[in-house]
């Protein structure tokens, strides 16, 4: 088989770089392990930044997502039994959407499958020859038979486990690693969220955030150490914690309980892989780089990644102008480092440390206060926030 553009990995990534390239005419082929009922409903990430969302919409698969997700105009920051909201809207004209990453897979799978688009599902990757030649290949297994896909470049979205970034030779790659010593307990309910926009507290106890994922079902996450089993907590024990976490000190506020329908344990790491290519061998979205969720930049990654590589490989197939190629690893790179200092950063505002003492609480609390405070540093959390534009 033989393809302009190999593709490993059928996430957010894999498929929207199909269709950008697609919309440009040009040929590319998506290998991706897993069946598309597991692609289409794996639970992961739920807010789109300005960007991107516009991004979605202009390439013409962000129909359902004007329809049926929420544009959310900002977040509620609670801390210290109060809660204080930032105004994305008003700090940047910018806002975010609460739009599933498991409706825009859904989204991207059956646009790419009505344009005929060759996506392979039950297609493991399993090496890449020839990075450093003009002709790379994929060896891949697909109904039990050894194939492989020649391409003029191979980009692998196959996510932090993958084969691609394992392919790099290890003289070319530097990584830079931190790992946190804790995770999220992340819930799924059957019950209307409690509030209209995402809860972002920070308790003595530990961080929780209040999502959604549509008017009926809430997506919520606690702090927990790492090593912990989801089947540690029962139902109860986690509605009680959640609404300990989130209290106002007024007490004028309430936590919904519902029937929990999917939980399970994240560990939380910052990972960069630095470049992202070489060769004709390109790395996009988690492949390259994991961010802690807490920003939640960890899909809107991804999906700039790709918009930075898409319009980088139209200008060289169309017009046979390498330079936008050459500079990828840079570009992306740049927007990469930001959203690690911001995933840091709302990562050790909103977390409980363990070993903290109260001096270390004090300072969190002052620093929480500064951001309801201070329009400047409340702005700075609101454009990283929602997307910085052009970086
Ligand atoms: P992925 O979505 O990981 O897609 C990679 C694809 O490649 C997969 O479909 C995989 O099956 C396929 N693949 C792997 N190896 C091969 C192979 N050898 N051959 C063929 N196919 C292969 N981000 C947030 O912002 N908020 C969150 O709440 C959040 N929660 C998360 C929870 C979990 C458990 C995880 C793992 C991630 C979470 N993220 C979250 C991060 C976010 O979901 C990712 O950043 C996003 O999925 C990255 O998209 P991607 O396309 O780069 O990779
Ligand atoms: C969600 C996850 C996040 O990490 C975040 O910061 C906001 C929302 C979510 O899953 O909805």
């Amino acid at each position: 088989m033989r393809t302009r553009v190999g593709i490993i990995g059928a996430g957010p990534a894999g498929l929207f770089l199909s269709h950008l390239l697609h919309l440009a005419g040009i040929e590319s082929v998506v290998l991706e392990r897993r069946d598309r009922v597991y692609c289409e409903q794996r639970q992961r990430a739920g807010i789109v930044e300005h960007g991107v969302a516009e991004a979605l919409t202009a390439a013409g698969v962000g129909e359902r997502m004007e329809r049926e997700g929420f544009r959310h105009d900002g977040i509620d920051l609670r801390f210290d039994g109060a809660s204080h909201r930032i105004d994305l809207a008003a700090l940047t004209g910018r806002s975010v959407r609460l739009y599933p990453q498991t409706e825009i897979v859904r989204d991207l799978i059956a646009r790419r499958t009505d344009d005929s688009g060759q996506l392979f599902f039950e297609a493991e990757a399993t090496a890449i020859d020839g990075i450093e030649t003009d002709r790379p290949r994929i060896r891949f297994t697909h109904e039990g038979e050894e194939q492989v896909l020649e391409c003029d470049y191979v980009v692998a979205c196959d996510g932090f486990h993958g084969i691609g970034r394992a392919s790099l030779p290890s003289d070319v790659i530097r990584t830079f690693e931190k790992v946190y010593p804790f995770g999220w307990l992340g819930i799924l309910a059957d019950v209307a969220p409690s509030c209209d926009e995402l809860i972002y507290a920070h308790h003595p106890n530990g961080f929780a955030l209040h999502s959604m994922r549509s008017e009926s079902v809430s997506r919520l996450y606690l702090q927990v150490p790492n090593g912990t089993d989801a089947a540690d907590w029962s139902d109860e024990q986690i509605w009680d914690e959640l609404s300990t976490r989130f209290a106002l000190r007024d007490g004028g506020w309430e936590l919904r309980r519902g029937p929990i329908t999917d939980k399970s344990v994240t560990p939380m790491r910052s990972f960069v892989t630095e470049p992202m290519r070489h060769g004709r061998l390109f790395l996009a979205g988690d492949a390259a780089h994991i961010v802690p969720p807490t920003g939640a930049k960890g899909l809107n990654l991804a999906m700039n990644d790709v918009m930075v590589l898409a319009e980088a490989l139209v200008a060289d197939q169309t017009r046979g102008d390498s330079g936008l190629l050459d500079a990828y690893s840079d570009t992306a790179l740049r927007r990469v480092w930001r959203a690690m200092h911001f995933s840091y950063w709302m990562t050790t505002l909103l977390h409980a440390q363990p070993g903290d003492d109260a001096f270390d609480a004090r300072l969190r609390l002052s620093h929480l206060r500064h951001i309801t405070d201070s329009p400047a540093a409340a702005t700075h959390l609101a454009q990283n926030y929602t997307g910085i534009p052009r970086i």
